[in-house]
């Protein structure tokens, strides 16, 4: 596994992961870098291919990222997408030039078939571009490959050399042919073996694991989540009893979802591992009482989960290595890979390495993508229903209920969500809206049912359309669900009397409501 490998040189343009992603869909492994990565590493990586990707910066002004020359000189293929392409025609004595217009959008293109770029695709095809800057002139020794109307150089190539320059975007769907085309530059330029499946990262982590943990004790936490299940699952095929895995049930859980965590970890399950449920839910509830400030709320729940956690570790005493379920965006978003500009936070297990005794971390998934750590837990013999589950956050329904927490508000929002996704499954919108749940206003309201006034609570559903969970679209969810939804929430659940369907976008509004 891992022989081979592609590496993306990141450019900071905001489809970089996409490309690695794609590039992994066809087979090969992929690993994201920064420009300013140098040309020794790259060298001694030698990697099967190097892609280029797009990025907000013009390539003829001074303090842009750029490249060495030397780098289309290693005699590994190179392919320049948007920005790498405009930088590779720039470096190699091209000329790139701010356009009248800005090419944006879907673009009808006429590529020319017989470059190993476009083998199999139609001489007119569609494809994504977004750029101000064009290439005027090639580099000595390219030819143009593919032009649309306004952009005389789409792509071309010096193929003797192995270099490529693409001026859309094929990692993007809307480039009708965009995996075949990368499908091309990976198997037939770069000559690919495509040995990266979700099967052989299975069956060679496991191998790896049991090397490197021997007999050793190792401790996981478990939340439920698609990661840290998976990353458990992986280690207890390694290594059996040897795993204990703490799942501490803070009472901010969705309806059931402790007991369907104990149903799949616990000693009724199909692993076998030390399995401990934690059951502190009221220890939460007493120190949330009153308190109703966002960040503050956040704190408590962190802070309490680290205590509960260590208090579990200690009785366990010292372990060998402690489970972390970090993943790929997660290495690149920390600023380790490429050159995202926005470095989120990770909450997932904030803190918790200075509190337990351990020798050292293992992250068993921390080359995957999400989709790939989705494929790996499908290959464990995972359940769909908690491989496909939706993300939930650390704090869990604590930021879904405005204001303070009382074990009644839970209840509500727990069963106002549960009905809600009972509904979106029934209509089959599960998979097309990417994250939905209900949360509970601060917002009492005067109601009436049958002959009585009621003052009760108003909750709120969300359902939100979004790739990366940055920007994200309220779901139009068709009005008749919403109403069933709305009459099953007011006749079921006991204290609320008025539910809002939230159409805000972020930004300005966030995804969770607090
Ligand atoms: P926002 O509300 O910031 O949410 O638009 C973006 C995504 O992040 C999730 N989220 C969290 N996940 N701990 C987590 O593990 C948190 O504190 C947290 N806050 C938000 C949220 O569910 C959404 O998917």
């Amino acid at each position: 596994m891992k022989e081979e490998k592609v590496i993306v040189i990141d450019f900071g343009g905001q489809y970089n992961q996409l490309v690695a992603r794609r590039v992994r869909e066809c087979g090969v492994y992929c690993e994201i870098y920064s420009y300013r990565t140098s040309l020794d590493l790259i060298r001694k990586m030698n990697p099967k291919g190097i892609i280029l990707t797009g990025g907000p910066n013009s390539c003829y002004e001074e303090d842009s990222p750029t490249c060495s020359r030397e780098l289309f000189e290693l005699g590994i293929p190179v392919l320049g997408l948007c920005y790498g392409a405009q930088l590779m025609m720039h470096v190699l004595g091209g000329k790139v030039e701010k356009a009248k217009n800005r090419e944006y959008g879907k673009i009808v293109t006429e590529v020319d078939t017989s470059s190993e770029l476009f083998k199999g695709i139609e001489p007119v095809t569609t494809v994504w571009m977004s750029h101000f800057d064009y290439i005027s002139q090639t580099a000595p020794g390219f030819h143009v490959v593919a032009s649309t109307k306004n952009c005389p150089v789409a792509a071309a190539e010096d193929e003797k050399r192995d270099l490529y320059a693409i001026q859309f975007h094929p990692e993007v769907l809307h480039t009708e042919r965009g995996k075949d085309i990368l499908h091309n530059y990976l198997y037939r330029i770069c000559h690919c073996a495509g040995d990266w499946r979700m099967d052989s990262f299975v069956e060679s982590s496991i191998r790896a694991i049991k090397e490197k943990v021997g007999n050793g004790k190792v401790l996981c936490g478990l939340s439920g989540g698609v990661d840290s299940s998976v990353a458990a699952v992986l280690m207890s095929k390694a290594i059996g009893k040897q795993l204990t895995c703490v799942f501490v049930d803070h009472g901010l859980l969705r309806k059931n979802e402790g007991d369907e965590v104990e149903a799949v970890f616990g000693p009724d399950g199909p692993y076998d591992l030390n399995f401990i449920r934690v059951n502190a839910q009221q220890r939460f509830y007493v120190k949330l009482a009153g308190v109703d400030e966002p960040e503050r709320k956040r704190k408590i729940i962190g802070e309490e989960f680290i205590r509960v956690f260590e208090e579990e570790a200690k009785k366990i005493g010292k372990v060998d290595y402690l489970v972390q379920g970090t993943i790929y965006p997660d290495v690149v978003e920390s600023g380790l890979g490429g050159e995202s500009a926005v470095i989120k936070s990770h909450h997932n297990v904030g803190g918790l390495p200075d509190y337990v005794d351990f020798k050292e971390i293992i992250e068993p998934l921390r080359d995957l993508f999400k989709d790939e750590v989705r494929k790996a837990g499908l290959e464990l013999g995972i359940p769909e229903s908690l491989v496909f589950r939706q993300p939930f956050p650390g704090p869990g329904l604590g930021i879904r209920i405005v204001g303070d927490i009382t074990e009644d508000k839970v209840r509500m929002v727990q069963d106002a969500d549960a009905i809600f996704r009972e509904e979106i499954a029934k209509a089959g919108l599960d998979q097309d809206i990417n994250q939905y749940f209900a949360a509970l206003t601060n917002m009492r309201s005067v109601g009436v049912m049958g002959d009585e006034r009621t003052y009760d609570y108003a909750v709120a559903l969300r359902g939100v359309k979004t790739i990366d969970f940055m920007t994200a679209e309220a779901a139009e969810i068709p009005w008749e669900v919403l109403g069933k939804v709305m009459n099953r929430i007011i006749n079921e659940v006991r204290g609320i009397n008025r539910v809002f369907y939230d159409l805000t976008s972020k930004p300005p509004g966030t995804i969770e409501f607090e």
